[in-house]
């Protein structure tokens, strides 16, 4: 079964699967496709994790998240006065990290592969060269970005419609895009990192003021890292350990909660989303102190995940009150020794199991097309901490774990997951979303394990969300109901309505051994499966 944000995507996926390709390879296949068919946040020019679980229950991580260039430094986006300066991390080629994904997906087919290369690479490249239709929300989406892309794309880009308006159906054609994915098919790591690729990319650094140089590029290795594993209830959770923020966050939720009883409050009832959002507003508030590049920065991980370190930060939640988030500190975890994303979720006939979360960072990135190989720029820089207490894109804040050194892994919320119980595939999903993954992971959990909903009812499920600053509850339209609202605002709660909240793609096993696909209705996204 594939799940991801396309159905054309998901097709690739599934038409691997049943070639006898593994989960790996349809993982790859998909991260391609989504290049060309999901253009907002499918990419070759950004970032992302993998958690991996094997049919044999070996486990991995992939980290291909984006790295700072050499030539970036901690006040790079900071003026004379030490003050932001507005959008410069967000657009055009200075808010671009050296880019993952190829390495990546090259280093998860060296080891985990059945298939070759090229077959994998294949199916991406006839959707860009043939084209593809558009779904409406896409041409919708497009159409409103139509400014921006000519403003940071001067001479032009695929994305933009030649004459009028797209519409549904319209064939999206990318064939510079086309001829990049041949070059990477053709030569590999070197298709992008050097040769042709890797010039064009540089040439496009020169006509803004980018800094991402051939030596960034040459040098960028993704890392294979131990997942993160906690328990929750008696199933097992694997998540992505720093550069990440999320497996560590989802686990502390977990354990943060664990102790109340969630199935018997009901769903969104008043005790559950005071403990939920409680729990949220201490686990980010440590998330901004204690979480970085752990190539750069000692992240006290076992401390974090300590069941009785969770317990402890809980002990003074109220339920009479709301906690202020200017009385919420970062904790004291023992130390001994880090909105636009797309994730898919892939498991095949032997239990293989891959859930991928991969980034532009914003949504289409920096914005920035390269001219001549057709593929966008993350503006992954973004997710560093610009200025200590300056709110990011999200609104997170950060300080020195986080802030910009050269070579150095922004800190991510993306948090691929698998759950498994008694050594066996439970379930696997993950989310975009900027700063709420974290809490729409937590929740689609939740509403599996404690309140018994199907996958895709898990998925669908109204959301709300807490990140400590700003001190506010931020609710989809059908999320709490109006007087549980009601009553939490009488206890100092501030409930702030927002748009749609992440777009979770998951996998289910059911009690039968039957895998049940959960595609969020929020965007286009599809599950598919054999
Ligand atoms: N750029 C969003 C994230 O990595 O969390």
């Amino acid at each position: 079964m594939v799940v991801s944000a396309h159905p054309l995507a998901s097709k690739v996926g599934l038409k691997i699967l049943k070639k006898g390709g593994n989960a790996v390879d349809a993982a790859i296949a998909v991260q391609f496709a989504l290049a060309v068919v999901y253009p907002n946040a499918g990419n070759i020019g950004g970032g992302g994790f993998m958690v991996y679980r094997s049919g044999n229950n070996e486990l991995a991580a992939l980290d291909f998240r984006e790295t700072a260039p050499r030539n970036a430094d901690r006040d790079m986006y900071l003026d004379t006065e030490g003050n932001p300066i507005e959008r410069l991390s967000l657009d055009g080629q200075l808010s671009v990290g050296v880019p993952g994904v190829v390495d990546g997906m090259v280093k998860a087919h060296e080891k985990y592969a059945k298939l070759s290369w090229g077959e994998l690479l294949q199916p991406a490249i006839d959707l860009a060269r043939k084209g593809f239709p558009i779904t409406a929300m896409q041409a919708e989406e497009l159409n409103l970005r139509k400014e921006t892309f000519q403003r940071f794309n001067p001479s032009g880009t695929a994305l933009i419609k030649k004459k009028g308006e797209w519409k549904e159906g319209d064939l999206l054609v990318q064939k510079d895009l086309a001829h990049t994915l041949k070059l990477i098919k053709d030569k590999g790591r070197a298709g992008f990192y050097e040769g042709r690729t890797a010039f064009l990319l540089l040439e496009e650094m020169k006509r803004g003021n980018g800094i991402v140089s051939y030596d960034d590029l040459k040098n960028y290795q993704s890392i294979w890292r131990k997942p993160i594993i906690g328990d929750y209830r008696g199933y097992q959770v694997i998540s992505m350990p720093p550069s990440s923020s999320g497996g560590i966050a989802v686990v502390s939720l977990l354990k943060a909660v664990e102790p109340y009883p969630l199935a018997k409050w009901g769903f969104q009832t008043d005790s559950t989303v005071q403990l939920m959002v409680e729990a949220e507003r201490r686990v980010y508030a440590d998330r901004a102190e204690h979480l970085g590049d752990p190539d750069f920065y000692a992240v006290p991980v076992r401390g974090l995940l300590d069941t009785a370190y969770q317990r402890e930060r809980m002990s003074d939640m109220n339920f009479d009150r709301a906690t202020p988030s200017s009385e919420v500190k970062a904790g004291h975890p023992k130390t001994d020794e880090s909105e636009q994303t797309t994730h898919f979720s892939i498991v095949d006939k032997d239990g293989n199991a891959v859930a991928i979360t991969t980034t532009l960072n914003n949504s289409y990135g920096s914005q920035v097309v390269v001219q001549g190989a057709g593929f966008l720029l993350n503006d992954e820089m973004d997710d560093f901490s610009i200025k200590p207490g300056v709110p990011n894109l999200y609104g997170l804040l950060g300080g020195k774990a986080n802030e910009i050194a050269p070579g150095k892994r922004m800190l991510s919320a993306m948090s691929p997951t698998i759950l498994m119980k008694d050594n066996k595939l439970f379930m696997v999903l993950g989310t975009p979303g900027g700063s709420t993954i974290i809490t729409s992971v937590f929740q689609t959990i939740i509403n599996v394990i404690d309140f018994k909903m199907d996958i895709q009812s898990a998925v669908n499920a109204a959301r709300f969300h807490h990140q400590w600053m700003p001190d506010e509850i931020f609710v989809e339209d059908k999320a709490i109901a109006p007087a549980v609202r009601e009553r939490l605002t009488g206890k100092g709660h501030t409930i702030t309505p927002r748009a749609s909240i992440g777009r979770v793609d998951a996998i289910l096993v059911n009690s039968n051994n039957k895998l049940t696909g959960g595609a969020d209705i929020r965007g286009d996204d599809t599950a598919v499966g054999y």
